[in-house]
């Protein structure tokens, strides 16, 4: 945003890049197209007013500096990012590239749901990590990443406080904002590579009519807009934490299931339904030892594998 206000010429900035005025006005349509605020046109020149919040690489880089996501990937529109990632993960692409898109046209969710993907309001996100972890830890590795947006949040806005709903829902005012689908290729003993995928809803102003009651953002819970990049880079920075501590700390998963517990209204006491073969209901009493939430019924204590969690 460098002299923003200044009024450059079309002559000028086609001399400059060594085109003609009319490619000069072609391309000026193409970054509009993208959300690029310029005002004016070729008679009297171009102003740049706002640079979109856009989660490029060249952005994001410095500011994920020391992480282990170093290799990161930028879409303006694609099918789905864990897709994206899952393919290159499978072509051999390294631990903690990072595949990023503006808009995704098959966003897919949990339980072969779809994630409502509207261009550059929200962030999607997709990660490849390679642990060396049996594939009985991956819901850890989910359970520690919903812990990782939640402090990312916390860090921007300690006012925001998102709950999260077993295994990896985050929600504001009970609606949810945040949702996490973790894919894996393994063996039965031995995890080859581990995605997952972030969406979190950050400046949508409103959902499609069959969301409206279930879905929320961080915009409409507080109010103002929230700068994507912002958001992306303390997400990245605290999956690096907990996925650091994951991997080489003794204790870590048990401080996962506490701080879980901890920031959640639905570990514990809470009246459920579980949406799952046939459905139950019941009263959750904690996470067992491999993160799955246990749930007190008419018939005895139950475990719930997956499926989804309803408060009633
Ligand atoms: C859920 O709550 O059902 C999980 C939603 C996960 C959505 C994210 S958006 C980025 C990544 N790409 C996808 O296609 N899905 C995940």
């Amino acid at each position: 945003m460098d002299h923003a206000t200044v009024v450059v010429s079309g002559t000028k900035i086609a001399d400059e890049i060594g085109t003609s005025r009319s490619e000069v006005w072609r391309l000026i349509q193409q970054l509009r197209s993208l959300g690029v605020e310029v005002e004016g046109h070729p008679a009297t020149g171009y102003q740049l007013r706002a640079v979109p919040d856009l989660l490029l690489p060249d952005v994001l880089a410095p500011l994920v500096r020391g992480t282990i996501f170093r290799d990161i990937h930028h879409y303006y529109k694609i099918g789905s990012t864990n897709s994206a990632a899952m393919e290159a993960a499978a072509a051999g692409a390294p631990e903690g590239s990072v595949f990023l898109a503006e808009e995704q046209t098959s966003g897919r969710g949990r339980g072969g749901n779809a994630w409502h993907s509207a261009r550059s309001t929200g962030i999607y996100c997709s990660v490849v990590l390679r642990p060396n972890l049996p594939p009985s830890e991956a819901l850890i590795l989910s359970l520690a990443t919903g812990l990782a947006v939640h402090a990312a949040i916390q860090e921007i806005d300690s006012r925001v406080s998102p709950d999260l709903k077993w295994p990896n829902d985050l929600l504001l005012d009970g609606k949810k904002f945040c949702g996490i689908l973790t894919e894996m290729n393994a063996e039965a003993t031995r995890v080859r590579h581990i995605v997952v995928g972030i969406g979190i809803n950050v400046n949508q102003a409103r959902f499609p009519e069959d969301l409206r009651d279930l879905a929320t953002s961080l915009r409409l819970t507080s109010g103002t807009e929230w700068s994507r990049v912002e958001v992306a880079a303390a997400l990245l920075k605290s999956l690096h934490r907990e996925y650091r501590d994951l991997v080489e700390k003794p204790n870590a998963r048990d401080s996962v299931l506490r701080r879980f517990a901890e920031h959640s209204s639905y570990a514990r006491k809470r009246q459920v339904r579980i949406e799952e073969n046939g459905g139950f209901e019941g009263v959750t009493e904690g996470l067992d030892a491999r993160g799955f939430l246990k749930v007190r019924t008419s018939q005895g204590l139950r475990t719930v594998l997956s499926g989804t969690v309803r408060g009633l």
